[in-house]
């Protein structure tokens, strides 16, 4: 078969199975309201959940910056591409997140998959959730090291892979999201935690979806259940609460000397430009210190989150999974609330910004999905297998939103419910 002709076919297939994506090309600054086709649309896909990536405090450094600096980093971190921003930006991740020393790469997924591949061997061992994120199973995949996967959330089932296989490698390394990016639900981190020292393991977690989010000056998850110090590897993203771009990993000395100089996704690769560092230096500035934000959207998480409740019928008491019809067939919204553990220890019942009601059937999700976006005016990602073995429209909260946004989302859900 011609190439060309071989790229048509697979393309049909996929939009035969309605897999096809596309581009929903906006045209504004990310607010709560963005520009879509014309039409302001609400935006509820987005990862900007303190209303960062359009903050006009970032926007006034990153002017100043690239007035005084300039545009492009000019060359990889370890040649010539290395300016004083990139070490301030460091430094004051390592601050914020209490560590000896952090490491900035051009992206989460640099982050991720630089790390794993610099760290691990074919002398060592990976234990990973089902769930962990894309960059995540790349990471693994390129470090070529043993991997056991265990079942979401499953700490049974970990220890049990972590009791037969921990005395044939020479290091046994736990990985998992905190904040899991496409159910928002949260890894079970204190019990990961005891079993890592239980079994002498060292312990990566991805922050991504945390950071700016948890803690008392946003530093994570980890900050958040005081387990900080515990966490070897503490990897996050400028580029979701931070609203900037850009990946981290923050950690011990000898952690982050290593990967400057073995990780290939930091060195092969041009260093981060200079709004990107100067918007991320204001962005984790802020972070530490505007408490009122976080505030902001954890009013609107748990305003969501009830309100979600009220429209999905039937909770089932102690479970933490809801079931209903809402659109019409069978759903769940998991509403994040997969952490049972977490909510046992806390007792609250909304631990994340994403939400996500999931659906059997593709079709009807991404129909879902259009007619929010076209008729209501929502933005509402549908996401799809690959990305996801189970449909679903996933929501995201963001500290922009008012009550109001909020109502008339709930309001619109509500009108599939059957
Ligand atoms: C859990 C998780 N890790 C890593 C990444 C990659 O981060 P970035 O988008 O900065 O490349 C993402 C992004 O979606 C994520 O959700």
């Amino acid at each position: 078969m011609h190439f060309y002709e071989h790229l048509q076919t697979e393309l049909t297939r996929i939009k035969t199975d309605n897999l096809y994506r596309d581009f929903k090309v906006l045209s504004s600054k990310p607010e709560a309201y963005v520009e879509y086709k014309g039409n302001k649309v609400l935006q509820m896909s987005s990862n900007n959940y303190l209303g960062l990536a359009g903050d006009l405090r970032i926007t006034e450094a990153v002017i100043k910056a690239v007035e005084k600096y300039g545009m492009g980093s000019t060359g990889s971190r370890l040649i010539s591409g290395t300016h004083k921003l990139h070490i301030e930006l460091e430094e004051k991740l390592a601050e914020l997140k209490e560590t000896q020393k952090a490491i900035v790469f051009s992206t989460g997924y640099a982050a991720n998959i630089g790390a794993i591949s610099a760290l691990l061997t074919e002398k060592d061992a990976v234990y990973s959730d089902e769930l962990n994120h894309a960059s995540i199973i790349d990471g693994i995949k390129l470090a070529g090291t043993n991997k056991f996967i265990y079942k979401h959330c499953d700490t049974q089932d970990l220890e049990r892979l972590l009791e037969e296989n921990h005395k044939k490698y020479r290091f046994n390394v736990i990985i998992t999201d905190s904040v899991f990016s496409m159910d928002g639900d949260i890894a079970p981190l204190k019990e990961i935690v005891n079993l890592k020292e239980k079994y002498n393991a060292v312990l990566f977690l991805d922050e991504a979806h945390a950071f700016g989010i948890y803690g008392e000056k946003g530093q994570g998850l980890a900050h958040e259940l005081e387990l900080n110090h515990k966490i070897d590897i503490q990897m996050g993203t400028l580029s979701k609460a931070a609203g900037s771009e850009g990946g981290y990993i923050c950690g011990k000395s000898e952690l982050i000397d290593y990967l400057k100089n073995k990780s290939r996704s930091f060195i092969f690769s041009t260093a981060p430009s200079i709004p990107a560092i100067a918007a991320s230096i204001k962005a984790v500035e802020i972070i530490g210190n505007d408490y009122d934000l976080r505030k902001r959207l954890w009013k609107n998480i748990k305003y969501f989150k009830t309100g979600l409740n009220k429209i999905v019928i039937t909770s089932d008491g102690n479970k933490t999974v809801e079931r209903g019809n809402l659109f019409g067939q069978q759903s769940q919204i998991d509403c994040h609330v997969g952490a049972s553990r977490l909510l046992a220890m806390t007792n609250e019942a909304p631990k994340s910004a994403i939400f996500c009601i999931k659906f059997d059937d593709i079709e009807k999700t991404l129909q879902i999905s259009q007619e929010l976006l076209e008729k209501h005016h929502i933005m509402a990602s549908c996401i799809r297998p690959p990305t996801v073995k189970t449909p679903r429209i996933r929501l995201c909260t963001m500290a922009l939103h008012t009550k109001q946004d909020l109502d008339y989302v709930l309001e619109k859900l509500s009108l599939f419910h059957n």
